[in-house]
């Protein structure tokens, strides 16, 4: 095992283990946007910056291994302003949209830029604007408020097994796109809608039909798979809202099948979902 310090607390870790995981097991957040601990890292965010010693600059605490002796700050002055300055660059071009967007209230972006972000930016040029997708009738999109973060792309990539979705272009110029013009058509890409980390991709049925800090969250098993996959189904006074994959790492970790997401397939309300299949927090029962 590896001693490894951060914010002057000593660790043990595993040989191999990154920065974030050792942090996030001690309890210690660092924030993020593309790291996800089901998908492979990028890197590509650098929202994760922390400061370690001896190193001549900060690093990004998802990509980078530990070390034994390693000391690493996440607090420190020169992290703080590791991170102010990336969310600075990240709101360049992301559209001041929080009263409209489906995201508001559970958005990392919108929680990160007030936990870590400034108040002010040197920015003043136009930002730039991208056209929307078209991906068929579950994901809706809004791609200028794309950070590039990726994990869209992975999960098809690792997760789903279909590339639907990739980056085109570089710069200025990149944008998600499905290449072809295609819908997404995997059974698991409205899982994309809960991994993306901005209101760039929301939930087709669920667009403008309520805020989230007014739902209330009910846990469920899903009634149109053979998995079981575990559920969080939201409602508003008895009408269901959306449904929302729940992490179980026995059964479906922590993604869920497209067809809950969809209106066609989704009971519209709680007394509507056969018995069996909802019931408040308890284990699977045979
Ligand atoms: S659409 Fe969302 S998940 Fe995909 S790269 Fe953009 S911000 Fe990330
Ligand atoms: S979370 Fe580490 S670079 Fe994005």
């Amino acid at each position: 095992m590896l001693k490894v310090e951060i914010n002057g607390q000593q660790f043990e870790a595993e040989p191999g283990s990154t920065i974030i995981e050792v942090a996030d097991s001690a309890g210690i957040y660092i924030p993020r946007f593309c790291y996800h601990e089901k998908l492979s890292v990028a890197a590509n965010c650098r929202m994760c910056l922390v400061e370690v010693e001896k190193a001549p600059k900060p690093l990004p605490a998802c990509a980078t291994p530990v070390t034994d002796g390693m000391v690493v700050q996440t607090l420190s002055d020169i992290a703080k302003q590791a991170q102010e300055d990336i969310m600075e660059f990240l709101l360049i071009n992301h559209p001041l949209d929080c009263p409209i967007c489906d995201q508001g209230g559970e958005c990392p972006l919108q929680d990160q830029a007030m936990g870590f972000g400034g108040s002010s930016s040197v920015f003043e040029e136009v930002k730039r604007s991208v056209d929307n997708l078209d991906l068929g009738p579950l994901i809706t999109t809004e791609m200028t408020r794309c950070i590039h973060c990726t994990r869209c792309v992975r999960f098809g990539e690792e997760v789903a097994g279909v590339m639907e979705l990739g980056a085109i272009r570089r710069g200025e110029d990149m944008k998600i796109s499905t290449f072809l013009g295609t819908s997404m058509d995997s059974e698991v890409s409205g899982n994309v809608i809960d991994l993306c980390p901005v209101g760039a991709l929301t939930s087709k049925p669920y667009r403008f039909t309520a805020r989230t800090w007014e739902l209330n969250g009910h846990t469920g098993i899903s009634p149109h798979d053979c998995l079981g996959s575990n559920l969080e189904i939201q409602e508003i006074r008895g009408v269901v809202k959306r449904v929302l994959p729940r992490d179980n790492e026995a059964v479906n970790e922590c993604c869920a099948p497209a067809g809950p997401h969809y209106g066609s397939l989704r009971p519209t309300s709680l007394a509507q979902y056969p018995a069996e299949h909802f019931r408040e927090v308890g284990p699977l029962q045979e």
